[in-house]
């Protein structure tokens, strides 16, 4: 009667891994549990998501190797992975579920950067912001519901905005990954993607360093401004003070994204006999709620909408 907070399965995003082929079922070593699919099995999935009553699922390809390149334009083909899958979802299930796309260009680049590299290997911001500009065209053209940079170029959201306007994506959304820090927690989704092998260096020219608080409340700021209509946190559990903050500070959707490295924590913690997962990943989730979180993307959406579900 007196629970200030409550979980549902309207609060999760469940975030999918897309690899080629038909009929696959890719285990990924590092994040235990979690597989990539083919197109057809994504299919699956998103069925039992509206099953579950999970609001939307978030896409990532692993895009074959032969695929990827210095200037990652597979990202701007239509028939890529994720074009291929958010169509098929779409002519499967509609409107009954929402699909969000990741808008950076390292599932596609052979160096695993977000963006397009100098001749000194420094991400360059405003050529990048080009590229994505024609990956988000592409997404939304395919019938994404919302799309979600995640590169932390400057300025991308109010150009990517602007391209939607003008070529007619009036109701496509925009969910800014407004405060993403450069992260040891990334590491089993760049396993997922395919691209830890590929990539040099670390992603602190452009990603937030994770000592600052202030800078964060600038970059949701400047995405607000520019046209973002949700903004995300990420990682989530070592941030939420951030979620807090932006939550008090800013009258927009907020979200946070419960990334592959701090699943992985929870699965080796229940694996050690540490931890219950139920118990855990339940305290977890309400965790963001308690924070201000509108919702939290998470790998374990499946199973906790699934336990809720009773
Ligand atoms: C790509 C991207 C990353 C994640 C989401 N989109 C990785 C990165 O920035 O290196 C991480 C998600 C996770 O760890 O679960 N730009």
């Amino acid at each position: 009667m007196v629970r200030e907070n409550q979980l549902s399965s309207a609060d999760l995003i469940w975030p999918l891994f897309i690899t080629s082929g038909n009929s696959i079922e890719e285990p990924i070593n590092s994040l235990p549990g979690v597989s990539r699919w083919s197109v057809d099995n994504i299919i699956l999935r998103a069925k039992e998501a509206i099953a579950l009553g999970i609001p939307c699922i978030a896409l990532f390809p692993n895009t074959p190797a032969d695929k990827r390149s210095a200037d990652g334009v597979e990202s701007t083909n239509p028939e890529n992975l994720m074009c291929t899958a958010i169509r098929a979802i779409k002519s499967e299930c509609g409107d009954d579920i929402g699909i969000l796309t990741d808008v950076a260009l390292d599932p596609y680049t052979s160096h695993g950067q977000d963006g397009l590299l100098n001749n000194d290997g420094y991400v360059m911001n405003d050529e990048t912001i080009a590229t994505l500009v024609d990956q988000a065209l592409n997404q939304a053209q395919a019938g994404a519901d919302i799309i979600a940079p995640s590169d932390m170029m400057d300025g991308r959201i109010g150009t990517i905005r602007k391209a939607l306007e003008m070529n007619g994506y009036l109701n496509v959304q925009i969910m800014a990954y407004a405060a993403k820090y450069a992260s040891a927690y990334y590491g089993p989704f760049r396993d997922a993607v395919g691209s830890t092998d590929l990539l040099k260096g670390d992603k602190t020219t452009y990603q937030m360093d994770y000592a600052n608080s202030d800078e964060a409340m600038r970059e949701v700021a400047m995405d607000i401004n520019e046209g973002a209509d949700s903004v995300m946190v990420k990682p989530g559990m070592p941030y939420l003070d951030i979620v807090h903050r932006v939550h008090e500070e800013f009258c927009i959707p907020v979200y946070a994204y419960q990334v592959s490295g701090e699943y992985a924590m929870i699965e080796a913690a229940v694996k050690a006999g540490s931890a219950d997962r139920e118990a855990i990943v339940l305290e977890s989730l309400m965790g963001f709620k308690r924070a201000g979180a509108s919702g939290i993307l998470t790998y374990h959406a499946h199973y906790i909408a699934t336990l809720l579900q009773g």
